[in-house]
């Protein structure tokens, strides 16, 4: 795999999270259920698809983005079960056959294609109730596994996406299904961390303290600082110099996808970094991003405006205090709600010294930018 990818990362490209690869990977062999939950681009699907690659378990993928309605999400649990099934479908035609006679009511179909042998599940006819057919499914997945004395892996990402197609019903239907899993383990996922906790943390809705929770945080500058700089003595045969490296931690405050973002573009263009030309870089970058920055703030009130502006070029201990409402001359409550607001939207996060500040670097290089 190609090293710092701007999409998921694993294998060679794969930096760190050494003590969350472990856990994940004990709840899993431990058919214990996981929801991952961090900011926008911190690396939640490139850790699940490292783990199920190091765990070599057989699993399923289901990425929600797409899914629009029910029978959305039927089709495509219909085709991941089916493919997960026929990569643990015994040889012999006697256990074949029984694992298959589960799926019977799926009418399950062997077919050959050029690309190998695929196990197709038909939905049934269109009268019937999806949610129970995609907790069936679950279900009868669940029975195969432990029929095979074998341990599967069910990853939902972009989870998050269940919640807008059908009330809690459809929810409702997949924690039935994990409820009863023996031989399953569960992994959730998504990209709005708010709202896929809400689907754990809300006392009414049917995931509420289902699952172990792991939060992500940003890699550790010394780990990305070994990794980077293994990389460099493989592709220029010398370790980056430590202001320059410095640099790139400073502009990418550790934010994994924009440390990638820049170290990519000098191992795909095949040049050395400096210092002028990572800064060079950097600039080229948020001048690219410029109109998606400008609608992204415009997007907001001015109040957050404000609030978004002063964190970004002095990050608070305390954002919602006297001096800060003097500085940026709104009313507490005013100021309360944009926090709250901010925060919700992923613009602002508090870091680990408890400083609240811009989630995004790019975001925040811009503000300060257009601020002077
Ligand atoms: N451990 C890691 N090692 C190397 N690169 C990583 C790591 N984690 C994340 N990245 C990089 O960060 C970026 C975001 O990764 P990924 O898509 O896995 O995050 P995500 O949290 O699933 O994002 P989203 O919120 O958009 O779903 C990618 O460029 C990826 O290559
Ligand atoms: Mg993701």
């Amino acid at each position: 795999m190609r090293k710092f990818p701007t999409n998921i990362a694993t294998g060679d490209a794969f930096c760190n999270r050494v003590a969350k690869r472990k856990l994940l990977t004990q709840y899993i062999k431990n058919g214990m259920h996981t929801v991952i939950v961090a900011p926008r681009r911190y690396g939640k699907t490139s850790l699940v698809n490292q783990v199920l690659l190091e765990s070599k378990l057989p699993c399923c993928i289901l990425e929600l983005t797409m899914a629009t309605s029910v029978k959305d999400v039927e089709h495509m649990i219909s085709r991941k079960v089916g493919e997960l099934l026929q990569s643990i479908l015994p040889k012999t035609k006697k256990a074949k056959s029984a694992i298959l006679d589960l799926f019977k009511t799926f009418n399950p179909e062997l077919i050959l294609s050029a690309a190998g042998q695929k196990l197709v599940l038909h939905l049934k006819d269109e009268h019937s109730d999806s949610v129970t057919n995609i907790s069936e499914l679950l279900l009868k997945l669940d029975e195969s596994a432990k029929q095979l004395k074998k341990r599967v892996v069910v990853v939902f990402d972009e989870f998050q996406e269940l919640s807008e197609i059908k009330d809690h019903v459809l929810e409702a239907g997949i924690r039935h299904a994990m409820q009863y899993a023996e031989s399953t383990s569960y992994v959730f996922s998504g990209s709005n961390r708010h709202m896929l906790q809400s689907m754990f943390n809300d006392k009414n809705r049917p995931f509420y303290n289902s699952c172990e929770v792991i939060k992500l945080e940003r890699i550790e500058q010394s780990e990305h600082e070994s990794f980077i700089q293994k990389a460099a003595v493989e592709r220029f045969d010398k370790k980056i110099a430590n202001r320059t490296l410095s640099r790139i931690f400073k502009l990418s405050e550790l934010h994994p996808s924009y440390v990638n973002r820049i170290c990519g573009h000098f191992w795909l263009t095949d040049k050395y970094p400096t210092y002028n030309a990572v800064n060079q870089y950097w600039d080229d970058f948020i001048e690219s991003r410029r109109s998606e920055f400008a609608r992204d703030v415009l997007s907001l009130s001015k109040n957050q405006r404000r609030l978004l502006k002063h964190l970004a070029i002095s990050p608070e201990k305390q954002p919602s205090s006297q001096a800060v409402c003097q500085a940026i001359s709104i009313s507490e409550a005013s100021l309360r709600q944009a926090l709250k607001k901010l925060s919700l939207l992923d613009y602002i996060y508090k870091d680990k010294e408890g400083l609240y500040r811009v989630l995004d670097p790019a975001l925040k290089f811009y503000i300060e930018s257009t601020s002077k």
